[in-house]
């Protein structure tokens, strides 16, 4: 059977409630009259695929079963972007990476020697440790978090760095209750910035491992490292240190199969994404599923 192409949304200008000031791109929050939740509409910076990269990275998290902010194609005035509906409702808000890090991990505090390269897994971990209370919520968030660099591997998003990551906290009657935050921001992802010729070129080439390879992700692996290891070199790294966190995650990333995505890739809308981007796409992931695979045997 075939499923219907996914909906295109039109934003109206008097939806419109405020200009979302965190993060690099352009984006403005709005609600529909119709509905309950906010929604950010995202432009893709000019000449990429964000906008797609953004849709087809949620509906694969979809397919996998984890926990993601819900994304749909959006047109606002004429321009191309993608909107995400907010999580952070019924009293609960968005407390992100740096913030968590920033009470638990020293080189984050005040008299820490904070860089980029502080943002490790290690310190993701032992902020963890330090902010869940129970070791259920320790181990629920850790196994949460390892899901969503998975996911990044299998994408290769680029763009994990410490406000693209959070908890959804809630104080009542003074206690603080919270769990990981919905993964959200997948726009740096899917090769989104590559020029047509250069996406060609690489698909003929047989180079598309090369690129996921080459790619740096916002998880760094030591504090003293000058870049971060590849999303998808991240996780080869953490399966061996951490395997109860990350086994598990490989082996849900692992039931993903191509037919998946050759289904999400042909509910885009035909002109939202080109033969090439769609069959880049389709190469990048199928590398770093197999690659992932490989670690399980
Ligand atoms: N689904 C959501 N629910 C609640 N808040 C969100 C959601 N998505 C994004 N945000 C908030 O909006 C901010 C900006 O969104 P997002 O990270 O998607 O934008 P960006 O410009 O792509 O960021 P970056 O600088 O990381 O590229 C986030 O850091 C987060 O605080
Ligand atoms: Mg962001």
């Amino acid at each position: 059977m075939n499923e219907p192409q996914y909906p295109v949304i039109e934003v109206q200008p008097e939806w419109v409630l405020e200009v979302e000031a965190m993060g690099s791109k352009e984006k403005f929050w709005y609600r529909d009259r119709e509905d309950k939740a906010d929604w950010l509409f995202k432009y893709p910076k000019p000449g990429t695929g964000q906008h797609w990269a953004e849709k087809v990275a949620a509906e694969i998290a979809k397919v996998l079963q984890i926990r993601h902010a819900t994304v749909e194609l959006a047109l606002f005035m004429g321009s191309r972007g993608s909107t995400t509906e907010s999580f952070a409702r019924e009293g609960r808000n968005l407390f992100h990476g740096n913030q968590i890090l920033a009470g638990s991990v020293r080189s984050y505090g005040p008299s820490g020697m904070f860089r980029h390269s502080s943002h490790t897994l290690d310190n993701i971990r032992v902020a963890m440790d330090r902010t869940f209370a129970y070791p259920h919520g320790r181990e629920r968030a850790k196994l949460a978090l390892a899901e969503y660099l998975v996911l990044d591997a299998l994408i290769a998003n680029v763009d994990r760095h410490h406000e693209n990551w959070g908890l959804l906290r809630k104080n009542a009657d003074g206690q603080w209750t919270g769990f990981v935050a919905p993964t959200f921001d997948h726009a740096s992802s899917l090769g989104r910035e590559l020029l047509e010729d250069r996406r060609e070129l690489l698909l003929k080439e047989g180079r598309v491992g090369q690129y996921v390879e080459k790619g740096r992700g916002g998880v760094f692996w030591a504090e003293a490292d000058k870049r971060g290891p590849s999303p998808l070199e991240l996780i080869r790294r953490a399966i061996k240190a951490y395997p109860d966190e990350f086994r598990p995650a490989v082996e849900k990333v692992a039931r993903f199969d191509r037919s998946a995505l050759e289904t999400i890739l042909k509910r885009v809308p035909e002109d939202w994404m080109s033969r090439l981007e769609r069959e880049f796409t389709l190469a990048l992931v199928c590398y770093s599923h197999h690659e992932m695979a490989k670690l399980l045997t």
